[in-house]
């Protein structure tokens, strides 16, 4: 009789042994819930796109953030959303602005929830790009002037991270300088460094209105063919000074995230973006997945692929779901 000296299946056996030797596990301290803000007073506005995703203006996000601190997230990434758009994204780095408000009303309301900016101006831009146009194309040096000025404006009112979304070069460099002179040495730079040209952005530029109206991202974004260059991108970023390095997507970019993990020994962030969740959210309506059981994979499988850090809608959901254990730890 044939007899197998080696069962894999004795560690499967029951969940205690699974546990045991269980490879990746990640908590809530890991996940970060992205908001969409706009100007304006008690404003709940669904996106079409991203069931369950709103944007809020800042009374409403307050009382958002505060619940999802209540749950367990603590840490924050804001997007400025529906602002007066100009040529130079003026309302992205204006003192006044709808960001810098809303980290002064979060601050005070949430001192203890981490507050991290999208710096970027495709959401400000008449035109939808990330930067600033000249001659007809993206201007890197004009760009990356401004956005030490946006991440500036940030950390005055109380930013505790900044983000650069921008994909310019030298961005990573520019701010850390910009933010050393005026005393923010403490103030990490969370660099999206490997942040690809991708249709799964789709649902995202509808909740934020920032679809480029000439062109693509591609001069600036990566090209989903290459991974090695991915890791030149972290390699200067951190050169630079970036803090955390961040891989977008992530679910089709999981070899990505491994290959930066490895390359670059520093926290890793992927962003688990607007399409990914729209993909879970619609079969789910549909009765096609378990969104629970989905989304705890998703987000375990982010994480074995090496992130150390999830940027992810579904946290405050996720959330909810681990207090009333209807998703396992
Ligand atoms: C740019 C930015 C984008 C996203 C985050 N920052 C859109 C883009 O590059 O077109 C996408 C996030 C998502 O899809 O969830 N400010």
């Amino acid at each position: 009789m044939f007899y197998p000296a080696l069962r894999m299946r004795r560690l499967r056996n029951n969940q205690n042994i699974r546990d045991m030797v269980s490879e990746t596990s990640f908590g809530l301290q890991n996940l970060i819930m992205p908001y969409f803000v706009v100007n304006g007073e008690n404003i709940k506005e669904a996106i079409g796109s991203m069931p369950g995703i709103f944007r809020y203006s800042i009374d409403n996000l307050v009382e958002e953030v505060k619940k999802g601190r209540e749950l367990g997230i603590k840490a924050v990434l804001l997007f400025g959303v529906g602002c007066e758009k100009d040529d130079v994204a003026s309302a992205a780095y204006d003192e006044n602005g709808l960001i810098p408000k809303a980290l002064m009303a979060l601050k005070d309301a949430a001192p203890d929830v981490m507050l991290i900016t999208d710096v970027c101006f495709c959401e400000y831009t008449s035109h939808g790009h990330c930067g600033i146009i000249l001659n007809d194309e993206v201007d890197n040096d004009r760009t990356i002037e401004l956005l030490g000025q946006a991440a500036l404006a940030y950390a005055r009112a109380g930013a505790d991270m900044v983000a650069p979304s921008d994909m310019m070069d030298g961005r990573v460099g520019y701010i850390r300088q910009a933010l050393d002179e005026e005393g923010f040495t403490n103030i990490p730079i969370l660099s999206y460094s490997a942040k690809y040209a991708s249709a799964f952005y789709g649902p995202f530029r509808e909740a934020a209105d920032c679809a480029p109206k000439f062109g693509d991202r591609k001069t600036y974004q990566m090209d989903c063919r290459n991974s090695a260059e991915a890791l030149r991108e972290a390699a200067q970023d951190i050169e630079e000074g970036a803090d955390i390095v961040m891989v977008k997507p992530a679910l089709s970019y999981l070899d990505v995230i491994c290959r930066v993990k490895a390359d670059a020994k520093m926290p890793v962030c992927a962003y688990n973006v607007s399409g990914e969740y729209s993909m879970v959210k619609a079969a789910a309506a549909n009765g096609w997945l378990d969104e629970k059981k989905i989304v705890a994979e998703i987000l375990t499988s982010i994480k074995r692929a090496g992130a150390d850090i999830i940027i992810t809608y579904h946290a405050n959901d996720y959330a909810r779901w681990l207090k009333e254990g209807s998703v396992n730890a």
